[in-house]
């Protein structure tokens, strides 16, 4: 018997990365991992690879911040597999600049996908949480959101309110067995980060008492661990998984 036998999870920006990380590790303990992305061939490889490793995995192309699409995917879902266990608000972008310089539109596509697809799946998920009296939510949100980062306005402010997000959502659905809580990442090595300058990274390390980049499966093993019956007294918390950057 495995920790997710029976559970149906959708994780969002799954075709690589943390949410990658993150579909694997639910389809080992026995979750059926519904995968939800804009970039539909990386994710159909991600849940062919899942499949071949005996697990059971569905990949759905959907842009999180376009409503009406995570209306009907969450519907498709909700009616093929009639429940929703775990909702993980994973996909995100970076379009970093300074305030000053920032363009409206790296402004707009930042809030868009990462604040509106949070709100676009957390709500569409709840209907079927809530017949269930069932439903575990996490939001990936960042240590931006919580210590600030220049160059990141955008980026910082939808992280803090993914995380508002959580704790205000966790108040309204306690009572209907529901918890939500954030996992507020760190410097971790995927694309994300990969991209930034060599300095910025040698800075980073300075300010890591442990001295390494994260990887995703440090993340994973948080998220697993909120959406695990050892959670279920824990709601409307952050985890931070940062090496201690920021306590
Ligand atoms: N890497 C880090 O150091 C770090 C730190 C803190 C927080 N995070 C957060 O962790 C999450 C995952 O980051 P990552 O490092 O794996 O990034 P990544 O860029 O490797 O992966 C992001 C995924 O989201 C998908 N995505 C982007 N826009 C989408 C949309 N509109 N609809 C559906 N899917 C979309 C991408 O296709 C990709 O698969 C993000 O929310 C990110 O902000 C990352």
């Amino acid at each position: 018997m495995k920790r997710f036998d029976g559970r149906v999870s959708i994780v969002t920006g799954a075709s690589q990365g943390i949410g990658e990380a993150i579909a694997r590790d639910l389809a080992d303990e026995g979750a059926t991992v519904i995968l939800a992305d804009v970039q539909l061939e990386k994710l159909e490889a991600v849940a062919r690879s899942i499949a071949e490793a005996g697990g059971r995995a569905e990949a759905h192309a959907v842009d999180v911040a376009d409503t009406a699409s995570v209306e009907r995917m969450v519907a498709a879902v909700a009616a093929a597999h009639k429940r929703i266990d775990h909702l993980v608000n994973n996909a995100g972008i970076t379009r970093d600049g300074l305030l000053m310089r920032m363009k409206e539109e790296d402004w707009d596509a930042v809030i868009r996908v990462n604040l509106k697809g949070t709100f676009n799946f957390s709500k569409a998920v709840l209907r079927t949480m809530i017949a269930a009296r069932y439903g575990r939510i996490v939001n990936i949100a960042s240590v931006a959101g919580l210590m600030g980062n220049a160059g990141q306005t955008n980026y910082a402010a939808s992280k803090s309110a993914v995380i508002a997000l959580a704790r205000s959502l966790a108040r309204e659905v306690g009572a209907r067995g529901i918890t939500v809580n954030a996992v507020a990442p760190g410097f971790i090595a995927t694309a994300m980060t990969e991209k930034l300058p060599e300095e910025v990274k040698a800075a980073y390390l300075e300010i890591i008492p442990l001295k390494k980049f994260g990887l995703p499966k440090d993340v994973s093993s948080a998220v697993k661990f909120l959406l695990s019956e050892d959670a279920s007294y824990i709601t409307g918390q952050v985890v931070s998984v940062n090496g201690g950057m920021y306590m």
